[in-house]
């Protein structure tokens, strides 16, 4: 390995898309994480990201709302899934809210909660790894429109939506600290 190769930081992006801020938390303590393992790490929300080609790898996360990985996260993939192709990217969404691993009808809550475009971006960008972490919601961040779908006879009756911070930052850490080592590994075996 040359000089320069031993010297040359790693330039991760994290992109996110986050609507009232559980994302964006996840994003940054990733950012920490890998600043922390020594590589360069840029947080920006996923609609501002621009100029990819100047980074090595890539995190990119989204909020899941019904069902769907935020708009903005999908379209960041979409719009830039040439360069990310040949590189090493990783997905996350956080959504199921909650401290029950299952839900009543004893599935998997990470399972049914992963947002349907993991499955449609994965062939096009073969992500290294994609995760789905438990979020956090805030009753007093909603709109008026969330609040009323929130508080229907219909999702009331199915137990409703838990408000709380239910991010597993031990998990979230471990991780991170995952996506460092084999970053760090494959700068330490370029030749
Ligand atoms: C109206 C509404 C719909 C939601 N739909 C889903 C969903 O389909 N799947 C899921 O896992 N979480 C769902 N959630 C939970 C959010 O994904 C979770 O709170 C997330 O951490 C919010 O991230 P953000 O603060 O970055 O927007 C929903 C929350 C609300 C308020």
């Amino acid at each position: 390995m040359s000089t320069f190769e031993q010297e040359k930081e790693v330039r991760v992006l994290i992109a996110y898309a986050s609507r009232h801020g559980a994302t964006r938390g996840i994003a940054e303590r990733i950012g920490a994480e890998l600043r922390q393992e020594g590589l360069d790490a840029t947080l920006l929300p996923a609609k501002q990201a621009r100029d990819v080609a100047a980074y090595d790898a890539f995190v990119v996360g989204g909020a899941a709302y019904y069902f769907h990985w935020m708009k903005e996260a999908a379209a960041f993939v979409r719009r830039n899934r040439a360069v990310l192709a040949e590189r090493p990217v990783w997905l996350f969404s956080s959504g199921p809210l909650g401290t029950e691993p299952r839900d009543a009808q004893g599935r998997d809550v990470r399972e049914t909660a992963e947002p349907k475009e993991f499955a449609e971006l994965e062939p096009a960008i073969h992500p290294r790894d994609q995760r789905v972490f438990f979020g956090a919601l805030d009753r007093d961040k909603l709109g008026l429109f969330e609040r009323m779908l929130t508080s229907m006879p219909a999702v009331r009756d199915s137990g409703g939506l838990p408000f709380g911070d239910f991010r597993d930052w031990e998990e979230i850490d471990a991780w991170a600290a995952s996506i460092a080592r084999e970053l760090k590994a494959a700068t330490a075996g370029a030749v």
